[in-house]
C-alpha cells in the first residue's frame, strides 16, 4: 500500500514539475508557428497579422498574464512600445523569450502593432482592493517618487519614453523595480536604476499596489 503512495506521489510531483516547466519555457519555434495559425485564424477584425505571434503569450486582447509574469500590454503608449519594440529589434533590449518574435518585425510592422496595442481597451482584471487611507498613501508616495517621469497619474511620458503604469500587474511592477535594483537589465533600465536607489524600500509596496489599483489612471 505504503510503495503505491510513495509511486502515486512521485508520478504527481513529475507531473507538476513538467507543466510548471512549460508554463515557464514557452513554446518552441515550430510549436510557436502552429499556435500562431490557430490564432490567426481566431483573431479579432483590425488585428494586424504581425501580432499573431505575439497573441501566442501576450493574448488578443493584450491583457497577457495576471500573475504578472506577462505584462499587460493594452492601452501602454504607442511611443513607449514602439521605443521597446525598436531596441529589441536592435538587441539594445534583451528579453530571451522574446527575442525571435521581435527580431524578426520590420519597421511597418512594429508600427501597425504599436498603434493596435495603444488603442486596445485596457481590461480591468486582478486589481488590488485598497483602503481610503492606502489609496491616500499610495498616491502621495507616487506622486514625490515617480510622477515627474510617469506622469501625474501613472499615464507615462512620450518624451521620456516612461511607460504607462497604472493599472500594470502588481506581480508585473515588483519584478521590474526588483531588476532594476538588481541591474538585471544594465543600460536598458539605467533611468530606473538610479530612481529606484533613491527611494525607500518601505515605499515601493504602497506604490506598486497603488498603480496596479489603477484609480488614478487618466486618459493617455
Ligand atoms: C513566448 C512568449 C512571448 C511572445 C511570443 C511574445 N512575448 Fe512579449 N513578452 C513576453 C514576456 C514573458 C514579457 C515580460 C518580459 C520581462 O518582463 O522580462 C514580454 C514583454 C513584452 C513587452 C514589454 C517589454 C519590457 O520592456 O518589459 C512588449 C512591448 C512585448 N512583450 C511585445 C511583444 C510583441 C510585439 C510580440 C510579437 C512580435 C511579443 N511580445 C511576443 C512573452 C512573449
Ligand atoms: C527620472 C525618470 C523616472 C522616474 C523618477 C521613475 N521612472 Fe520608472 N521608468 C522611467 C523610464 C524612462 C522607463 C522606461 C525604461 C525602459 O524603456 O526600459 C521606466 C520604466 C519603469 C518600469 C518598467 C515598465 C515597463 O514597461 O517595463 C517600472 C515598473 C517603473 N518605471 C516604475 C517606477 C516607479 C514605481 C517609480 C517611482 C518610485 C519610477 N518608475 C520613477 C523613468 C523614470
Amino acid at each position: 500500500m505504503r510503495v503505491f503512495v510513495i509511486a502515486a506521489v512521485v508520478v504527481a510531483l513529475i507531473v507538476l514539475v513538467g507543466i510548471a516547466w512549460l508554463a515557464a519555457s514557452g513554446p518552441t519555434e515550430a510549436e510557436a508557428e502552429r499556435i500562431a495559425v490557430v490564432l490567426r485564424e481566431t483573431a479579432p477584425a483590425g488585428e494586424p497579422a504581425a501580432y499573431a505571434h505575439c497573441a501566442s503569450c501576450h493574448l488578443h486582447d493584450g491583457s497577457g498574464r495576471p500573475d504578472g509574469a506577462i505584462p499587460r500590454l493594452n492601452g501602454q503608449r504607442r511611443s513607449v512600445l514602439q521605443h521597446k519594440l525598436y531596441r529589441l529589434r536592435a538587441g539594445t533590449l534583451r528579453i530571451p523569450v522574446m527575442d525571435p518574435f521581435a527580431r524578426a518585425l520590420d519597421p511597418a510592422e512594429v508600427e501597425e502593432i504599436a498603434d493596435y496595442l495603444a488603442q486596445l481597451p485596457e481590461t480591468s482584471s486582478s486589481k488590488p482592493h485598497l483602503s481610503e487611507e492606502e489609496q491616500v498613501a499610495g498616491a502621495a508616495l507616487y506622486g514625490e517618487h515617480c510622477a515627474s517621469c510617469h506622469g501625474a497619474n501613472g499615464e507615462g511620458h512620450d518624451g521620456l519614453f516612461a511607460s504607462r503604469l497604472c493599472g500594470q500587474y502588481r506581480g508585473y511592477l515588483e519584478r521590474r523595480l526588483e531588476e532594476a535594483a538588481a541591474q538585471v537589465r544594465g543600460d536598458a533600465d539605467a533611468v530606473m536604476q538610479g530612481v529606484v536607489a533613491q527611494v525607500p524600500e518601505e515605499a515601493l509596496d504602497p506604490i506598486v499596489r497603488w498603480l496596479a489599483h489603477g484609480n488614478g489612471c487618466a486618459a493617455p
